[in-house]
């Protein structure tokens, strides 16, 4: 256990970092987060840099930020997440959207998900599983997960998972979508390849607006509006309208909202929006 302040770190260090965190990737590091930055840096700075101070990582991040920065937003990034959180989404992706879009547009076969945000890879596998499970062999399914964590990105293309993450999973679609290990990996889990196929993992920085040369007709981008502030919502969500089908929906956390931040949707369903200009 790492005692507190081990080195030097004071309120100008944390408002410092709080700085490059929104400056970097846009990220608003509330007040109260002071004690969580020191804690998830400290071994970094000490043990990993043999720094002396958090000012001299201050230092190392304005002067080399090329060398530091992918691992100072890597320790500070919020990650966690589930198979199947928020599980309204899925029930609404495989009961109400899917069907909609595969009898709305005869003649269309692919359909295009992006799950933004997606941290270690649970929610575009949990997308993918949903889709498999009630998609026909003549449509196409394409997953795009992004995330600015370049550590949870690896870790999602691997697709393996401790048993323990998906014991609440229902019998019947863990058979369907996972592998069991065996021997000395009886205690993992591993996405099935047929499944695994339709994800495609990518870092990306949602700040940067992307210009896609396809429309996506679903995004997903949950539990991660939270920690922006107003100005950098509005051009992200500015961003996601741009990039949806002119029908598309839009799905956040269950704390988000769209209320004042963009008015080119419509309310559908918990925290669902459809794109209506
Ligand atoms: C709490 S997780 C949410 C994971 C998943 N969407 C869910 O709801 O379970 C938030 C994710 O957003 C990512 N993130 C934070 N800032 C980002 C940015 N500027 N661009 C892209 N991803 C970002 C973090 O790295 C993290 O993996």
């Amino acid at each position: 256990m790492i005692k507190p302040h081990e080195i030097p770190y004071t309120q100008a260090n944390f408002n410092e970092l709080q700085q490059l965190a929104n400056e970097h990737i846009g990220l608003a590091l509330t007040d109260h987060k002071y004690s969580m930055v020191y804690n998830r840096l400290v071994k970094r700075v000490r043990d990993e840099l043999g720094l002396a101070s958090f000012a001299e990582y201050i230092h190392l991040l304005k002067t080399k930020p090329e060398q530091e920065m992918a691992a100072f937003i890597n320790s500070i990034t919020t990650n966690v997440t589930f198979f199947f959180r928020e599980n309204h989404h899925f029930i609404f992706l495989k009961q109400v959207e899917l069907p909609r879009i595969l009898r709305d547009k005869s003649g269309k076969n692919k359909i295009r998900i992006w799950s933004a945000g997606c941290s270690t890879g649970e929610e575009p596998y949990s997308i993918a599983i949903a889709a498999q499970e009630v998609l026909t062999e003549n449509s196409t399914l394409e997953i795009i997960a992004t995330d600015i964590d370049s550590q949870v990105l690896s870790l999602a293309n691997k697709a393996i998972y401790p048993k323990a993450q998906v014991e609440k999973i229902d019998i019947k679609r863990l058979k369907f979508a996972f592998l069991q290990g065996t021997g000395k990996n009886a205690d993992l889990v591993k996405v099935k390849p047929f499944i695994k196929k339709h994800v495609r993992f990518m870092r990306h920085n949602l700040l940067e607006s992307r210009n896609h040369p396809e429309k996506f007709d679903i995004i997903f981008c949950r539990n991660v509006l939270i920690y922006f502030d107003q100005e950098k919502k509005r051009a992200i969500v500015e961003n996601f309208a741009d990039s949806l089908t002119s029908d598309g929906i839009l799905i956040l956390g269950h704390s988000e909202s769209l209320y004042g931040v963009n008015d080119r949707f419509k309310h559908i369903d918990t925290t669902i929006y459809r794109k209506v200009k």
